[in-house]
């Protein structure tokens, strides 16, 4: 029994196998997790709403909370619900009201439920949430899962206590990231571990999902390098981006255009991330207009927004290399 509970254990993708047991594990989000402790400690559990970024332990750390509260209890004390799932608030409402009229046989206080990825959910269906909070606040806490706390309606925003989910900083990234490596045996250099956190952003299920990935491309023995971590993540690399830049200042538009889309069919690398590169490498370039950079960053900028409402890649193309072209040849005019 134990033998086939440790196999199943073993076969789960790495972000489910590493999801924190214990709020001891929740890497990074110190001040959040000691607030929320407080709170349980002092039995004064406010109705809480998490949002941030993704990957970075909003629903780990409710559910860490919940079993270090409830322990074997959970599943009669905790209901999760997912909110974007396509079910109407009716059946989130007749869910929540079964849940919350239940009598607590096995403990006292407070029942919780987790309603994730809130920001989903329309405006009159939040508005409709904000009677059933209400309605259930006697004997139910409520915690709120989101990406952007805008999507959410003011009046729900004002029942709960807010908390924000920075991105994972660098250290608690490498700090889990070493633990992992440990776990699994996995043989990786400097440098691959260096591209990886940087890739990360501080997301950890990319951190996790990008380590298995490259584990999973390696034979037993072979150590994973940072070529493979930016294959795996599709992104693109340092020195590709650098080959691209330089070509744009430095030859013409159709030379330009040739080695930037070469370099991204051959890679499989996505315009919003060489957008996000170049912006970087721009950043150590030293103009003596500073008028120069407003204006390429204006211009990539737009570009970037245009590709989140989906874009041609080829004419995206074209309008990073003309962006920085045009910005660049007024730095020379006024140079000269
Ligand atoms: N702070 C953290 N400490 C340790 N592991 C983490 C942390 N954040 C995320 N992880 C890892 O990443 C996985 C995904 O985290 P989680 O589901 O908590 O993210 P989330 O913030 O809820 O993201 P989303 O907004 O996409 O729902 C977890 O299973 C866990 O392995
Ligand atoms: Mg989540």
């Amino acid at each position: 029994m134990s033998l086939g509970r440790a196999t199943n254990r073993e076969n789960l993708p790495w972000v489910e196998k590493y999801r924190p047991t214990s709020l001891d594990e929740v890497y990074g989000q110190n001040e959040i997790v000691n607030t929320v402790r407080k709170f349980v400690e002092e039995g004064k559990l406010p109705h809480l709403l998490f949002y941030g970024p993704p990957g970075t332990g909003k629903t780990s750390t409710i559910i860490a909370l919940a079993k270090e509260i409830y322990g074997k209890n959970y599943h009669n004390m905790v209901l999760e619900l997912n909110a974007s799932d396509d079910r109407g608030i009716d059946v989130v409402r007749n869910q929540v009201k079964d849940f919350a009229s239940t009598r607590q046989i096995f403990s006292k206080g407070f029942k919780l439920i987790i309603l994730d990825e809130a920001d989903a959910m329309t405006n009159a269906a939040q508005n409709s949430l904000r009677r059933i909070i209400e309605k259930y606040t006697k004997n139910t806490r409520f915690c709120i899962l989101a990406n952007y706390a805008y999507k959410l309606t003011p009046a729900l925003l004002s029942r709960c206590t807010r908390f924000r989910f920075q991105p994972i900083g660098p250290a608690a990234i490498e700090q889990r990231m070493n633990n992992v490596i440990i776990k699994e045996n996995i043989k990786i250099d400097d440098a691959a571990k260096k591209a990886l956190l940087k890739v990360s952003k501080g997301d950890m299920r990319r951190v996790l999902n990008v380590l298995q990935a490259s584990k999973a491309a390696v034979e037993e023995n072979e150590e994973i390098t940072e070529e493979l971590i930016y294959d795996c993540c599709g992104m693109c690399r340092p020195g590709d981006v650098k080959k691209i830049l330089k070509s744009i200042l430095e030859e013409d538009f159709t030379s330009a255009y040739y080695t930037m889309n070469k370099i991204c069919q051959e890679k499989g690398v996505a315009s919003v991330d060489i957008i996000e590169e170049i912006v970087l490498l721009l950043e150590e370039y030293e103009l003596q207009n500073e008028e120069t950079r407003i204006e390429m960053l204006t211009k990539l900028s737009d570009i970037e927004y245009a590709i989140s409402k989906g874009g041609n890649t080829k004419v995206v193309h074209s309008a990073i290399i003309s962006a920085i072209k045009t910005s660049f040849e007024n730095e020379s005019t006024v140079a000269a």
